[in-house]
């Protein structure tokens, strides 16, 4: 029955809902009819070349990642129905663990699932009102949050600014425990944290350091382990989070991975693996299978960041301004939001899945559209981006040459 107080509360909403459309902050969900890959099609039976993914190494899509979470439904069923610690730890869990702690190396992991749930769950089990959380000012939400929920006390340096995250540590020097957290990359601009920099003032201040590492496992440094390879600082990040629904297969699932000491006391208290559901196995059968391959080769990490300094450079040359960097997430600059969404309507025409991305969720005059790279993408379908770029650009007038 509708009653006043509800039809006001609903109404209300419905305001709410006009105001974000005539914001032009409304955010339709794109349908696909197809997998996920370097080409997509669209609800409406049009083929559309991909820019737009996490789908940092092509797995999301790939038949031998479906087929190995096939197998592990066969083997394991479909799910548990439990959380973790009554009845929901099957043997594709343990050893999913110890894949990702070997991968990352660290002593031991514990899956979520969701990185949002890992992020969520990190801090209150760990840190409490006698501590210090200092956190860079563009940390993802779901660190934001994770901090909301803990009792430490709270400190934010400004962006990758190593000037002022050590004015913060002084700030903080009368606490007994101190986290530095950061994005391992920062997935709007590609921005990588200067971890050995933050490493290095962590010793100097005596603190721990929390990275997340959703845009860096699989593909950043050498072998793909991350961004603390990246930067050569493998072994003295304390708490590295990171999700299973990118790079790593692209279904979901989260983990934090750490000293067993850590991941033993989140096992005891935090709050997303203890009241929430088993991921489930088919993703776990997956993701291992995934991880066993990336520690096999390097291929398709290195294909990938051939096709980021591919895309890079040629995006440049037609006369596009880019955020400088080497990370596959590729912000073309647009600088206005209606010409950013026009933009990316545009290219959508000429068959290429792009976001546009405007204020607020980056700074006012900052809009853009933000381009990521793929291990899947061929050079062929790269030019014809590039083209379509090229085409977009003169017709709008965004060319500088
Ligand atoms: C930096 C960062 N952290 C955490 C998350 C959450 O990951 P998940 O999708 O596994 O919850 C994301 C995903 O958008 C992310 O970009």
């Amino acid at each position: 029955m509708t009653t006043p107080a509800k039809s006001t509360f609903f109404s209300g909403l419905q305001q709410n809902l006009d105001q974000l459309r005539e914001q032009g902050l409304y955010k339709p969900e794109r349908v696909l009819a197809s997998r996920q890959g370097a080409e997509v099609m669209s609800e409406d039976g049009r083929m559309l070349i991909n820019m737009c993914a996490n789908n940092y190494l092509g797995l999301s899509g790939q038949e031998w990642v479906a087929q190995a979470s096939i197998a592990a439904t066969e083997k394991y069923g479909y799910g548990l129905s439990s959380v973790r610690f009554i009845c929901g730890t099957q043997t594709v869990h343990k050893q999913l663990e110890q894949a990702i702690s070997k991968f990352l190396g660290t002593e031991d992991t514990i899956l979520y699932a969701a990185a949002f749930d890992a992020n969520g769950g990190v801090f209150e089990p760990l840190f409490d009102e006698n501590d210090a959380i200092i956190s860079d000012a563009l940390n993802h939400a779901s660190i934001i949050d994770g901090i909301r929920l803990c009792k430490a006390a709270r400190f934010r340096y400004a962006h990758n600014d190593m000037a002022d995250l050590e004015t913060q540590l002084l700030a903080a020097a009368g606490k007994r425990h101190k986290v530095i957290v950061t994005d391992g990359v920062f997935s709007m601009d590609g921005t990588i944290a200067q971890l050995d920099k933050i490493c290095d003032l962590a010793d100097k201040y005596g603190a721990l350091v929390m990275i997340d590492e959703c845009h860096a496992s699989g593909f950043m440094g050498k072998t793909g382990r991350g961004t603390h390879e990246h930067h050569n600082v493998m072994g003295r990040i304390d708490i590295i989070t990171g999700t299973l629904g990118k790079a790593l297969g692209g279904a979901m699932g989260g983990f934090t991975s750490a000293r067993k000491e850590v991941i033993d006391m989140l096992r005891q208290k935090s709050r997303p693996y203890l009241f929430s559901n088993t991921l489930a196995p088919s993703i776990a059968g997956a993701s291992l299978a995934v991880l066993q391959k990336l520690s096999e080769s390097t291929e398709l990490r290195d294909r990938l960041h051939e096709n980021t300094a591919f895309f890079r450079k040629e995006i440049e040359r037609i006369g596009f301004t880019i955020k400088p960097g080497t990370h596959p997430v590729v912000p073309v600059m647009l600088f206005d939001a209606p010409v950013a969404q026009k933009f990316a309507a545009r290219m959508y025409e000429l068959g290429v899945l792009l976001s546009g991305f405007f204020y607020p969720v980056v700074p006012m005059g900052q809009a853009r559209v933000r381009v990521q790279l793929s291990a899947a993408h061929s050079r062929e379908q790269l030019e014809t981006v590039l083209k379509a770029f090229e085409q977009a650009g003169r017709e709008l007038g965004l060319l500088k040459n």
